[in-house]
């Protein structure tokens, strides 16, 4: 059986001060969840929420990282930088990385690279646009991304890789996917990667859901046959909706 991970992304919200009051109540909401419990917070609050989190059975991630170790890369973090305050988790290729920060392919497979070397998990995000989507493309999408994603990994490397399916017309717009075709897709990209690496090791990669998940949608989601948790943006910043999403 597959475990659950439930990730909250709070993408560019909350200072270290309201970050720490947030993990003040989250805490003790989520201690005996049965998932894993991961918050991916900005840079600015990952060493402040690492501190504060140790203990508890909540995990930290960041939202991005670069695939170099170190050099003349302004405005960058370095995987290695992230493993040395505690970090545990990566999310890598986020639709919105790709649609205003010029994330390709090429440089979420060398950042999924660069976070095994730094015994980082990344959280992979692979998803179709409405346009993709209505021109019945959606398959060849999310097939292609998470392929391209997971090129030149080892079977071990692509079992401890989360990928995180999000529509991207479902990305903060309060449509969320029917249980069934999110199933379904996660189906698809289940079936590729077994195609490619074998059914052991596709019966054991975790692939979430991600895109308008709340506390009345994620029990559906989550009693379907293959969605293995979420991924969850605006619905993780409040503590009683997040802890609502992990105790579903
Ligand atoms: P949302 O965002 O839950 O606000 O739709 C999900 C995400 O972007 O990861």
């Amino acid at each position: 059986m597959r475990r659950k991970v439930i990730a909250g992304n709070w993408k560019m919200n909350k200072n270290p001060e309201e970050a720490k009051t947030y993990l003040k109540e989250i805490i003790p909401m989520v201690k005996d969840a049965k998932s894993e419990v991961v918050l991916c917070v900005p840079y600015i609050d990952l060493k402040c929420m690492v501190k504060h989190a140790s203990g508890s059975n909540v995990k930290i991630g960041a939202q991005n990282m670069h695939w170099e170790e170190a050099g003349a890369y302004t405005g960058e973090v370095s995987g290695s930088m992230l493993k040395s305050i505690g970090v545990e988790y990566v999310i890598i290729g986020h639709s919105e990385r790709r649609q205003y920060f010029a994330e390709t392919d090429e440089t979420v497979n060398k950042k999924v690279k660069a976070a095994f070397t730094n015994e980082l998990k990344p959280i992979v995000c692979v998803g179709e646009s409405l346009e993709q989507r209505e021109e019945g493309k959606t398959k060849e999408v999310i097939t292609r991304q998470t392929r391209l994603a997971l090129e030149g990994l080892t079977d071990e490397q692509v079992e401890n890789t989360i990928i995180a399916y999000e529509p991207i017309w479902a990305i903060g717009t309060g449509k969320t996917a029917t249980s069934e075709d999110a199933n379904n897709s996660i189906k698809e990209i289940r079936d590729e990667i077994c195609k490619i690496y074998g059914q052991m090791t596709a019966e054991r990669v975790i692939i979430q859901y991600g895109g308008s998940v709340k506390p009345t949608n994620a029990k559906e989601l989550f009693t379907t046959s293959d969605i293995d948790g979420a991924l969850v943006g605006g619905a993780s910043l409040k503590p009683e909706d997040f802890a609502g999403i992990v105790n579903y």
